[in-house]
């Protein structure tokens, strides 16, 4: 009787043998064991710049977010960098479009005025110009058309001359998202033959045709105007594909990869950050805001608290940097 008594007794002192709820009884001891943590540093904010003067139109679908002119983007930047966010990114909407997107290369063109405005108010934060023709063409595709295609050869040196332009500007950052392929190669020749050599490139290089874009097609009027971006944007069933996209990029001269979108696209984020040894970014893109937003207008979920757990997770995936539009209100709660 005894000895038994005794077995039982160690049984149930010993069980569980690991208590991993230990480690989570106090809000310190759980701050102090956080694996993962986010900063204002790790998030860089897109603005959308439209012409004219006092200009600061909501865009429906994405509560909290404007078209701006040039000095209300100038403001919204000042307030990024006054709450520790480092970088913004440029999406600039003309108010002419033409076949060949040619206000997306031009000296004067509305992206290229931004950034000097920028620039000249905030010189510290840095600007990174997101470099595709589809804001800029009346067709709203990435690239030129050939017979209805969008040609992949024919882009690339207008592609060059919009990251030549946007750097002369004053761009720290070059960020094509068009997804032609050599524009990196491309792009990296015709910066370095600018003598713009110490100005890094930042590629969309794994970019899925996805419909998380919903909304940022009506932010920057950029919506196709026939088709879809399936014929050069990636297909969501694809991972490896990602890699190679990646491994070209990198070989092509990239110095930091963007995965886009992030949220359902963890895995690629991880793969990749495990594959290569240069900065990740992912891009939480338009309806990956939207949907967080219209839910929490519904009373459906707390949008603070899942827009944290958002952030957190695409950095716990491995993302370095992320391209949000919740870059000022998160900012302002941590
Ligand atoms: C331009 C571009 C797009 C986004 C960023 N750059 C749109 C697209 O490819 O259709 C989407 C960003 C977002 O949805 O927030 N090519």
């Amino acid at each position: 009787m005894g000895r038994l008594q005794t077995v039982y007794t160690v049984i149930t002192m010993a069980f569980p043998t690991h208590r991993p709820r230990r480690l989570r009884r106090s809000p310190v001891l759980r701050d102090m064991v956080r694996e993962t943590t986010l900063e204002p540093a790790d998030f860089i904010y897109p603005l959308f710049v439209v012409e004219g003067r006092d200009v600061r139109r909501p865009i429906t679908s994405m509560p909290g977010v404007f078209n701006l002119s040039i000095e209300h983007a100038v403001a919204e930047a000042k307030q990024a960098k006054a709450l520790g966010v480092p970088s913004v990114i440029l999406f600039g909407i003309p108010d002419h479009k033409d076949a060949r997107g040619t206000q997306g290369y031009a000296r004067e063109g509305i992206v290229q005025r931004a950034i000097r405005a920028i620039k000249d108010a905030v010189p510290e934060l840095q600007i990174v110009a997101d470099v595709c023709l589809c804001e800029y063409t009346d067709h709203g595709h990435c690239g030129v058309l050939e017979g209805g295609h969008v040609a992949n050869d024919a882009t690339l040196p207008l592609l060059a001359q919009m990251a030549v332009t946007c750097a002369q500007a004053g761009a720290d950052i070059i960020a094509p998202s068009d997804m032609m392929d050599g524009r990196i190669h491309s792009i990296r020749k015709a910066l370095d033959e600018c003598s713009l050599v110490d100005t890094p490139i930042l590629s969309y290089a794994a970019k899925y045709a996805s419909g998380f874009y919903g909304p940022f097609r009506e932010a920057a009027q950029s919506a196709p105007q026939f088709g879809d971006r399936r014929g050069y944007q990636m297909d969501p069933g694809n991972a490896r594909e990602a890699l190679k996209e990646v491994g070209l990029d990198v070989e092509e001269g990239a110095d930091m990869i963007m995965v886009k979108p992030a949220l359902s696209y963890l895995d690629i984020i991880h793969r990749v950050k495990e594959r290569v040894d240069l900065p990740v970014v992912a891009y939480n893109v338009s309806g990956e805001y939207s949907m967080v937003k219209a839910a929490a207008q519904n009373n459906w979920v707390d949008g603070d608290r899942v827009m944290m757990e958002i952030l957190t997770s695409i950095k716990r995936a491995g993302a370095d940097l992320i391209i949000t539009y919740h870059a000022l209100e998160a900012s302002k709660l941590l």
